[in-house]
């Protein structure tokens, strides 16, 4: 949202928790609007009346949808049983993870561009390939893989104390190897 005003565009959100809603909200208010309406609602983006949004403003679609989900349950985001986080199976992260981009890709224009921000996770002793099973479900759902990114995120601040690690164990074993996650790109 926050980038969404810097470059001169108006911008929605759409967040489960009031409280990190609330915190988002007084993040991006601290920011130049630049004549922009930056917006944030409170709901289930599985479960969201994206046309009466669209009604709202008076528009008949969006330009971009930038999706940054749970990576199913790495992390525990809140006990709502509606987060993306609490799904009990892989399958139900990703049925209700297809419906938030059925739902939601209805409202972006043809032509336009969309993408994930996700990673790879690694449970019960097997690697999982979150990123590419999403990515997967974006296809199937007829938009065009246009990129994919790999990110590093060595840099980060919770991971800054692991460089080493990684850092050696590339040198080590004669790969290049290194903590990422995916940007996956589609146009409608
Ligand atoms: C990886 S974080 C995204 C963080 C965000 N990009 C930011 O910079 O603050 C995932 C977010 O999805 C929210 N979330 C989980 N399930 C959701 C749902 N069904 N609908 C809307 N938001 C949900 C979580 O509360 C969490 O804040």
């Amino acid at each position: 949202m926050i980038e969404c005003q810097r470059l001169k565009r108006n911008g929605i959100g759409i967040e489960l928790q009031e409280d990190v809603a609330k915190n988002s909200k007084h993040l991006i208010n601290q920011e130049q609007n630049n004549g922009t309406i930056t917006d944030i609602y409170v709901g289930d983006s599985s479960d969201f009346d994206y046309s009466k949004l669209l009604e709202k403003y008076n528009s008949k679609g969006v330009q971009f949808i930038l999706y940054h989900p749970p990576y199913w349950d790495i992390i525990k985001f809140s006990e709502n049983e509606k987060d993306l986080s609490n799904t009990k199976s892989l399958d139900e992260f990703l049925n209700k993870l297809e419906k938030v981009i059925i739902d939601s890709t209805k409202i972006l224009e043809k032509g336009r561009y969309c993408a994930i921000v996700i990673g790879d996770m690694y449970k019960d002793s097997q690697v999982i390939p979150l990123g590419f099973y999403c990515m997967q479900l974006f296809m199937k759902n007829k938009l065009k893989l246009k990129a994919i990114l790999v990110k590093n995120f060595n840099e980060t601040k919770g991971k800054q104390n692991q460089q080493a690690l990684w850092r050696y164990r590339a040198l080590a074993n004669n790969l290049y190897l290194f903590k990422h996650e995916y940007i996956f790109i589609f146009r409608k």
